[in-house]
């Protein structure tokens, strides 16, 4: 790997990405492109800035202009975190979803192609192949079925990379994950924001009956999968990624509840999610067999480990939560929102 484009790197799991990149590729130069929305935040790289390896470039992947500036310099590979990525803001808005996700990814393939880029990884997600009933798993021939906002989005964005690739021979690759947790995730996402409303002695807002189903991975083995899709993936290729661990909502949150030693009249049943997918489950036997790559993390000793992260990083979540962070960012860098 030479130079690496990373868009959306200061957010949770591009942040991890370029974490495991500089650790893991000796001759990588990494460049990030983030436009700090909400949801970016410098401090979750704050370790790698002295890295001579790594630069952060403040920036959006929607203006042409910069990214042809920026692939003009010589990119060799991008792979694109860049996204609007929480399903509840979607149902409020889907203009910032279409811009970014769509537009954005559009802007990406139009520049990394005039430039010559080698490979390019859209790191997209399972929520693109809709919803499950009780059986099955979405392989990558599962059609495409999205159901909110947030993942028609996505689901365009991974049509057009097809379609680059098929069409104009672009070297493209697609991956599809199921739900990421971990270190730096942003607490308007189930698990950051049940644990940090549980240290703060609040209740956890669980949507519907809570049986719907997610399949959860733990974000160091999506950055290793993603790892391994740059290095190895075939062009042109779709690769699920999961790590075979359905839970029911509440299971997981009794799970949390449990972890971090309350009791289960925390859990304040609330109304349901509109369109609310049942069910997602994996299927990520193409990426273990072609590539070579599997989960290294057990679920209960990565949320153990997760817990521990969030109640070490009490600073990183509670100016989060409080709101001082976006009005420094509002500030900053003009961006909005909050969780
Ligand atoms: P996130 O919301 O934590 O981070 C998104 C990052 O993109 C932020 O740093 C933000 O500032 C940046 N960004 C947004 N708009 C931008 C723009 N126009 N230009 C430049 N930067 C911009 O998201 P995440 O959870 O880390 O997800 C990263 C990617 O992985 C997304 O594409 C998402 O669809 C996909 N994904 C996420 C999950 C999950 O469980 N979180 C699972 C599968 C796939
Ligand atoms: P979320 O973390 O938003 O991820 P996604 O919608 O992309 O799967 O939600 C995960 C699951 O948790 C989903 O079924 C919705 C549910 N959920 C709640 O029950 N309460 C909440 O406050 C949130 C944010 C999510």
């Amino acid at each position: 790997m030479k130079r690496l484009l990373v868009t959306g790197g200061a957010g949770f799991i591009g942040s991890n990405f370029v974490r495991w990149a500089l650790r893991n590729w000796a001759d990588v130069d990494v460049v990030n492109l983030d436009v700090l929305t909400y949801a970016g935040n410098l401090a979750n790289l704050s370790d790698v800035e002295g890295d001579g390896r790594y630069t952060f470039m403040h920036g959006d992947i929607t203006d042409a202009a910069l990214l042809d500036r920026l692939m003009g310099e010589g990119i060799d590979a991008v792979i694109n975190f860049a996204a609007e990525s929480h399903v509840d803001r979607s149902l409020m808005s889907s203009e910032p979803f279409v811009r970014t996700n769509v537009v954005g990814t559009q802007q990406l393939l139009d520049a990394a192609r005039r430039h010559g880029v080698e490979r390019f990884l859209q790191v997209s997600t399972d929520e693109v192949y809709g919803s499950l009933g009780a059986e099955g798993e979405f392989t990558e021939t599962t059609p495409l079925c999205p159901n909110s906002p947030y993942s028609a989005s996505k689901a365009a964005a991974d049509l057009l990379c097809h379609a680059y690739h098929h069409s104009l021979g672009f070297p493209a690759m697609i991956s599809r994950c199921s739900n990421n947790y971990g270190p730096y995730q942003f607490p308007e996402k189930v698990i950051p924001l049940f644990l940090t409303n549980l240290f703060e002695g609040r209740k956890v807002p669980l949507y519907g009956d809570g049986l719907n189903v997610r399949d959860w991975i733990y974000v160091e083995d999506h950055c290793a999968a993603l790892g391994a899709i740059l290095e190895k993936g075939s062009l042109g290729e779709v690769y699920n990624v999961g790590a075979d661990c359905e839970l029911t909502n509440l299971d997981l949150t009794k799970r949390i509840i449990a972890a971090c030693g309350r009791d289960e009249d925390s859990i304040e049943y609330v109304k349901d999610r509109p369109g609310h997918d049942r069910r997602y489950a994996i299927d990520s036997s193409k990426i273990r067999g072609e590539l070579g790559w599997s989960p290294a993390h057990d679920f209960d000793d990565a949320l153990a480990r997760t817990v521990r992260w969030y109640r070490d990083h009490e600073d990183w979540w509670r100016g989060i939560k409080s709101g001082e962070y976006r009005e420094y960012y509002q500030k900053q860098y003009g961006g909005g929102g909050g969780v």
